[in-house]
């Protein structure tokens, strides 16, 4: 096994053992495609989430934010173009065990790579999950493949409530889902997952120049998620290969141990497709009124984010494996703002009731500050260190006799800041910390 490959395991076997991400429905062996968070996950989860609305959304003037349902009318879909073969994918089922593979991922469909019998002929799957909504079932839906419908959808809503200028975003974090032919790879291809997107509506002429200045703001949000340069890739998708609405796509493709440079976030200009389907569709128009001149359909750019690819990339970033004090460690190097834990507080000594009073108030008074602080007395000091550098916390603060003035009065209500990174170990005042830490 590479090394590469190897890191790739030490990460997913990390996340399961320290609570990241566990496999969905696990207990009953498992639904293929499906993963959950656990209480780390979700903490990374939410932070990079919290992270990009606040860089695309509230840090802009431009963008407007939405939280669309899951479950839209049959129409929607049929309008979008993902009711038919544009939305498919080629799959193919060998003759003698059934094994199911997507056709254009194998490199020739002369036999089975699991036991060498024949294919059977290719047929076209729609990637849809269909179910049906109310007691008789006789209303048709979807659980949405995409949350950009959503958008497009209420492009007249936001349009008459916000009184927005072009060019405008509409930007959307939400769950999709797609019933992938063969779900891999961790977090990369599965069939229920979370995406962040923004459909960012400009006139035709300005298509260019608003999609070379997203393309700068995806390079920023890549590098506050801690990614380095060398390991993201620009690739332009040739024609032939553009999705059935776009004219042109960027996929920005991170390099994945054990995988290669593959897509973490797809940018695309879709022309005015999708408005222009719903106008038809629906009898309603989507036009865009300017200050002079005649009502149109804007046309539309659209950076789309996977959370489970980010997740994942901002993971393979941060694993890191050094030595200290003689020992192999390894652990987290997240940015601090990612972090589930921005500071774990402990005391000395469990079984010290004054160390442990003292260590509570110190918590309390983070804990209201920050939130994400955590509370750590299993073990030694030592052990909780490594503890805490592997799910990425970048300060761990120790309550000791020092703090109590019990040793060294002039260290009193001091305590120990020691560095994830580094190992390095200061005294800082207790009134200097929140200052500190932040
Ligand atoms: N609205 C455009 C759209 O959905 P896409 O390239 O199909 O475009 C956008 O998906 C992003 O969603 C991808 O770059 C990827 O990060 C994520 N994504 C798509 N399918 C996925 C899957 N099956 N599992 C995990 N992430 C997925």
């Amino acid at each position: 096994m590479s090394e590469k490959d190897n890191k790739m395991e030490k990460i997913v076997s990390l996340c399961k053992r320290r609570g990241f991400v566990f496999q969905g429905s696990e207990i009953y062996g498992g639904l293929k495609g499906t993963w959950d968070l656990g209480p780390l996950g979700v903490a990374l989860n939410n932070n990079i989430k919290r992270e990009w609305w606040n860089m695309f959304v509230e840090q802009r003037e431009d963008m407007y934010g939405l939280d669309a349902a899951i479950l839209m009318n049959e129409k929607v879909w049929e309008a979008s173009g993902h009711t038919g073969a544009g939305f498919s994918d080629p799959v193919v089922e060998c003759k003698k065990e059934g094994h199911r593979f997507r056709a254009d991922h194998l490199e020739n469909l002369d036999s089975c790579p699991t036991c060498g019998s024949i294919f059977g002929e290719v047929k076209n799957f729609n990637l849809m999950f269909e179910t049906q909504v109310g007691p008789e079932g006789d209303v048709k839906s979807y659980l949405r493949p995409e949350t950009a419908q959503g958008i497009f959808v209420n492009f007249k809503n936001i349009v008459d409530s916000m009184s927005p200028k072009l060019p405008f975003g509409i930007a959307q974090i939400g769950k999709a889902f797609r019933n992938e032919i063969a779900p891999r790879e961790f977090l990369f291809r599965v069939r229920e997952f979370e995406q962040m997107e923004i459909e960012y509506f400009v006139s035709e002429a300005e298509w260019k120049e608003e999609f070379e200045k997203l393309r700068l703001e995806i390079q920023k949000w890549h590098a506050h998620l801690g990614l380095s340069e060398e390991n993201i890739r620009e690739y332009e998708v040739p024609e032939n290969d553009l999705a059935h609405y776009s004219k042109r796509t960027i996929d920005f493709e991170y390099n994945y141990p054990g995988k290669g440079f593959d897509e973490l976030a797809g940018f695309a200009y879709r022309t005015d497709h999708d408005l222009k389907s719903h106008e038809e569709a629906s009898g309603v128009k989507m036009r865009y009124t300017p200050a002079e001149g005649a009502p149109f359909i804007p046309h539309v750019l659209e950076p789309s984010f996977g959370l489970g690819r980010v997740m994942t990339a901002v993971l393979v970033e941060a694993y890191t494996e050094d030595e200290m004090n003689g020992e192999v460690r390894s652990y987290l190097k997240l940015p601090a703002h990612l972090a589930p834990y921005r500071v774990a507080v402990s005391p000395l000594l469990k079984n010290k009731p004054q160390l442990v009073e003292k260590a509570r108030e110190v918590f309390g008074m983070l804990k209201k500050e920050f939130g994400n602080v955590a509370w750590d007395d299993n073990g030694n000091v030592g052990k909780r260190y490594r503890r805490q550098d592997e799910i990425g916390t970048p300060y761990c603060v120790v309550i000791d006799f020092d703090t109590l003035g019990e040793e060294q009065a002039e260290l009193k209500d001091t305590v120990t800041v020691r560095h994830r990174d580094t190992g390095e170990q200061e005294r800082i005042a207790i009134a200097e910390l929140k200052e500190y830490i932040k």
